[in-house]
Order: C-alpha cells, then structure tokens, then sequence
C-alpha cells in the first residue's frame, strides 16, 4: 500500500481541494461531459469490453457514462486523490475504485480491455512509465483511448498547458510504451486530441 506521500503532488493536492466541487463545476458541461462522449464515440467501433479502467477517473463520471453504454462491463477507476477516490466510490456503485497512480497500476497483467483516460495526461510526471503501466494491464488486443490537451503549435495560450506532450510527442510516448497507435483526431475543441491505441495482439 503506497503512503500518503507517494501523492503528494502539487497538481494531487490541487485534485483534492477541488474534489469538493468538482461535481458542480461549470467545466463538467463545456468540457468534460463533451470529452467523455467523444471518447465513448470513439470506442464504438471497438469490441464491446467486457471489463473498463479509467486512469485519473476523477468523481467516476466516464466510469458511470460507460455503465450506461456496457451494463455488464466490469468498471474499474484509479485516482491519486482521495477526495476524488471518496466521491467516484460514493456516486459509482458496482465499480472499484483505487487510489493510485497511472504509474503503478493496481491491477494484475493482461486483465483489462479497454482503457480509457480523459483530461488528466498532462498532470502525469512520467508519461511513458504511465502509459507503459497501461499497456502491461491491456489484454492483447485491447485499446486505449486516450483524449487530453495536445495544443496546435499557436494554441498553447488557449488551453494553457504548456506541459502537455504535442501530437508527435504524444504518439512517441506510446510507441516507447509498447503500444500501437491506430489514429489521432482533434475532438471537441482544437486543442483536444483523442489517440486511439491497441496492445500487441
Ligand atoms: C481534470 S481531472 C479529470 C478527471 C476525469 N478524468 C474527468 O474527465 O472528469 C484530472 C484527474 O487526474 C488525476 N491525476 C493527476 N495525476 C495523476 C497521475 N499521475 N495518475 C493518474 N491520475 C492522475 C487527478 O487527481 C484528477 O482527478
């Protein structure tokens, strides 16, 4: 069991103050809500899982959105804040929940078929150990949708995230990872980006 301090990050400790409100947030409606429908979208044309991680699930929104799509998908979140945690386990029932890292998963090899992480890449402070935790928790074949800041070169003012890896670096990040990206597409807003990634079969 990590300690506390393994998640004493700044961008962990802004999580957990916001966990309070986050639900109430007007950034649910003009962001997140459209992200997950997008990266929901993005999965229909993928083999209906029969188990679905989050990474850095938040308060479990995607999680209960993909409940509504896959009622009989096993639903699994990970999140290193513990307010986020309680109120995910709170809102989410007949999910699991775990506080963690992307960088180390709490989940057996090959025991999930689809991952999906949403709006939180950017806060990871090493994206290829995250993304290589994923590949190593895929079932062969399953996928990975990611969706996250990825601004245009231009457009960093706009999202305001100059730490989020660009498209190219982003696709070198997955390749390093062992996985194979199948496309990118912009989603939702310019500075959105959606890949979509298979683990060897
Ligand atoms: C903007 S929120 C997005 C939450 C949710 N995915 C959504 O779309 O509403 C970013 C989340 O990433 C989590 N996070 C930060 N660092 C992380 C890391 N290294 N691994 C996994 N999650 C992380 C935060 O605790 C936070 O809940």
């Amino acid at each position: 069991m990590p300690s506390n301090a393994t998640f004493e990050t700044p961008d962990v400790r802004y999580f957990e103050q916001w966990s309070r409100t986050y639900e109430r947030s007007w950034m649910q409606r003009f962001l997140f809500n459209r992200v997950h429908l997008a990266a929901l979208d993005l999965a229909a044309s993928l083999p209906a899982p029969a188990s679905v991680l989050d990474v850095g699930c938040g308060t479990g929104r995607l999680l209960r959105a993909a409940a509504a799509r896959w009622p009989d998908a096993r639903l699994i979140g990970v999140d290193p804040a513990q307010g986020m945690v309680d109120i995910a386990v709170a809102l989410t029932p007949g999910a699991t929940i775990h506080r963690a890292l992307a960088q180390s998963l709490p989940l057996p090899d090959a025991s999930v078929d689809l991952v999906f992480s949403t709006m939180s890449f950017h806060h990871w402070r090493d994206h290829v150990g995250g993304v290589r935790e994923i590949a190593r928790v895929l079932r062969p074949g399953g996928h990975f949708i990611l969706v996250d800041f990825a601004p245009p070169r231009g457009m960093a003012w706009l999202a305001g995230h100059e730490g989020a890896p660009r498209a190219s670096a982003r696709q070198r990040v997955f390749t390093a990872a062992g996985l194979r990206v199948e496309r990118q597409r912009r989603v939702v807003y310019p500075f959105l980006l959606a890949t979509i990634a298979a683990a060897q079969a």
